[in-house]
């Protein structure tokens, strides 16, 4: 059947397969909430203006609230025909309550429309994805707290390089989440911009108030453009941009746990309930939540790319390549979700296996800066010191022991400005501490960054 809101100066009806192809309903329909919002919105604004009047408006209300609970029955009949969300619930409207529903559109495209209705998604999702990232960073911070002592080594390469506290690694991924809630905090002032009025694109030739309808839909402002309104896809782009961070971040500390959980690091071990067993192998614990978020990141990378693509040679103002937005920022707003929301249950659960972490940090000569600035502190210049130290570390190497399993006689033989105050700069403790200063990973410090952690996360 032809689309009878917008068939009239059509001869031949489309093409069955064109019709299809060229229909958004399937996915789009998810916007129906925010679209009957925006609707209900702009009737009001329209009967403030004088174009509906009170009992237009009331009928409008009704009807879409009628709709509403239809949809979210699951009783809504969509219609391919119909095209899209915002065509169905206009032409469901005017079934049901005749000429005021066909009054709805006046001043009103639905490429502003199409919009306000995705705006108005992603503020919602957004303030999800805000709040399961705030989850997940109180469960770092409060397994920090119990770890601020754990020592493990720290690694560079892959190789062992310096001791550091469990603590003090889970606070550096709280850093980067930090920085991810400070990009969808700073996003979400773009999205929450108004289109709506710009109608097709050069605006209307009613008296709309746009700023009544922004203010009733919690929109800080009007878009100041209406061509720039209709057209405008950066907000969905940063989100991606944003989440394509975040994703990449949960995708490192994936990998970490991955490795972690292996038999070989034997670091942490997952609750049961985060992992997974195999249908042939009977002594696997598979970390599959972990695995699977880094997997996802790549669709989340791709999400990112398509949006960028998609807008590269688009003229002004809208055009229909504008459809294929929807289901990219759908996708990342579910994936993003799904990934904070099993991070945020699993991270708490997290057990360090404490006595593994301790024995790999006294693997590998965590401890050979620490003699080098041992020597330096005796008055050696650094690259001396370093020189010496290498060769202990050789020594080492050679005979299987740690620097602090040398004996005083040995170490002296590489340099005689070695005391026996050594062994306790040797220590993991010792080193640790010593990194005293902000930023560093001594117990003190990660305190104080915990803290601080606690005071962000309040406000
Ligand atoms: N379904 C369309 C979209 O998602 C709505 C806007 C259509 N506007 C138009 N002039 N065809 O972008």
């Amino acid at each position: 059947k032809q689309n009878k809101l917008w068939g009239g100066r059509f001869t031949e009806s489309t093409d069955a397969f064109v019709q299809a192809f060229t229909a958004s309903v399937d996915f789009d329909q998810r916007l129906a909430p925010y679209d009957i919002q925006g609707s209900v919105a702009h009737a009001k604004m329209l009967t403030k203006v004088g174009i509906l009047t009170e009992q237009e408006c009331q009928q409008i209300e009704e009807g879409l609230a009628d709709i509403l609970s239809c949809i979210q029955a699951g009783e809504f009949e969509w219609s391919v025909a119909l095209e899209d969300v915002h065509m169905n619930i206009e032409a469901a409207l005017t079934e049901r309550i005749g000429m005021a529903g066909k009054k709805l559109h006046t001043g009103r495209s639905r490429n502003d429309q199409v919009a306000t209705d995705i705006r108005l998604f992603l503020r919602d999702q957004l303030g999800m994805i805000q709040s399961e990232l705030k989850r997940l960073q109180q469960g770092l911070v409060s397994l920090a707290e119990q770890h601020t002592d754990t020592i493990m080594p720290g690694f560079t390469h892959l190789q062992v390089a310096q001791p550091v506290t469990f603590g003090h690694h889970l606070m550096a991924w709280f850093e980067m989440l930090k920085r991810d809630a400070e990009r969808f905090a700073d996003c979400a002032k773009r999205v929450n911009v108004m289109p709506l009025g710009s109608a097709a694109l050069a605006g209307t030739s009613y008296p709309i108030d746009r700023f009544m309808t922004a203010e009733l839909l919690g929109f800080s402002r009007p878009s100041a453009n209406s061509l720039d309104g209709v057209s405008d896809r950066d907000f969905a782009i940063e989100f991606c941009a944003a989440s394509a961070l975040l994703m990449t971040h949960l995708s490192r500390f994936s990998e970490e746990i991955v490795l972690w959980t292996s038999a070989q690091f034997n670091f942490v071990d997952l609750p049961d309930a985060f992992c997974t067993g195999s249908s042939i192998m009977p002594q696997k614990k598979n970390p599959d939540v972990p695995e699977l978020v880094r997997g996802k990141t790549g669709r989340v990378n791709g999400h990112l790319v398509s949006l960028l693509t998609l807008m590269k040679s688009q003229p002004l103002a809208y055009n229909k390549d504008n459809q294929e937005d929807k289901e990219p920022l759908f996708d990342t707003v579910d994936t993003v979700l799904g990934s904070l929301r099993a991070f945020a249950d699993m991270v708490p659960n997290i057990k360090p296996v404490k006595a593994s972490m301790l024995k790999a940090a006294k693997q590998g000569f965590s401890t050979a800066t620490d003699l080098a600035d041992y020597l330096v502190g005796k008055g050696i210049a650094f690259r001396d010191a370093h020189e010496i130290v290498g060769l202990a570390v050789r020594l080492g190497t050679e005979t299987g022991r740690d620097l602090s399993e040398l004996s005083l006689d040995e170490l002296q033989g590489f340099s005689q400005d070695i005391g026996d105050d050594v062994f306790q700069v040797l220590t993991l403790e010792g080193s640790v501490c010593a990194r005293n200063h902000l930023g560093g990973t001594a117990p003190n410090q990660v305190r104080q960054a915990i803290m601080d952690a606690k005071t962000l996360l309040a406000e």
